[in-house]
């Protein structure tokens, strides 16, 4: 494992920090309202765990599962739901919790498709944003932290669906993955 985390990016501890004060922040921003945490899987969410301990007012959760189109590394835009919500969002607070934004196409499509559901407000919260990948303007209303363009594995982002479990968040070397040997 060692020879595989080829650089630490953000530490177990800086990403609590950090998903604390965005709890704090939603906290202020929703008093007197109620929110529905909408996670996407699987990405989502670890983050959604630590989110929702830190958040004061009233919550619930639902759960959607999107599969984009294309190569493992490249978005197409196109997405199809995997799974759906359970429940109508319509009249509700909805906040959108994902793991990481890149090209934004993902998100792009689910916002068109969640605002047709009629929600209170729909928001979006990601704790981590990739900037320099954007390929469709997204306005992101809370994010943690801003990377690099470089493929990061931790905190609930996976190298071939593992290592989601990872507290903290690296750059991994390909060619030394534990699981190869
Ligand atoms: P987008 O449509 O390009 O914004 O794709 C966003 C999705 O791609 C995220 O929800 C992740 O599942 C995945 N993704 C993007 N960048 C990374 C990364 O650096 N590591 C792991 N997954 C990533
Ligand atoms: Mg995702």
């Amino acid at each position: 494992m060692q020879e595989f985390v080829q650089e630490i990016l953000i530490s177990d501890a800086q990403i609590q920090q950090r998903v604390s004060e965005l709890g704090a922040q939603i906290s202020l921003d929703y008093a007197g309202k109620e929110i529905l945490l909408l996670c996407i899987l699987k990405g989502g969410v670890i983050f959604l765990a630590d989110l929702a301990k830190s958040i004061t007012v009233p919550l619930e959760m639902d759960f959607m599962a999107v599969s984009s189109y294309g190569s493992a590394t490249h978005s197409s835009g196109v997405v199809k739901i995997v799974k759906d919500l359970e429940e109508s969002i319509e009249g509700k607070h909805v906040l959108i919790v994902e793991d990481i934004i890149d090209t934004g196409l993902t998100l792009k499509y689910l916002i068109e498709n969640l605002k047709q559901r009629q929600p209170a407000s729909l928001k979006i919260v990601a704790l981590f944003d990739k900037p320099d990948n954007r390929a469709v303007d997204i306005l992101v209303d809370y994010s943690g932290f801003i990377i690099p363009n470089k493929f990061i594995v931790g905190y609930g982002l996976d190298y071939r669906q593992f290592y989601r479990n990872v507290p903290y968040i690296f750059v991994p070397n390909p060619e030394k993955d534990p699981r190869d040997r």
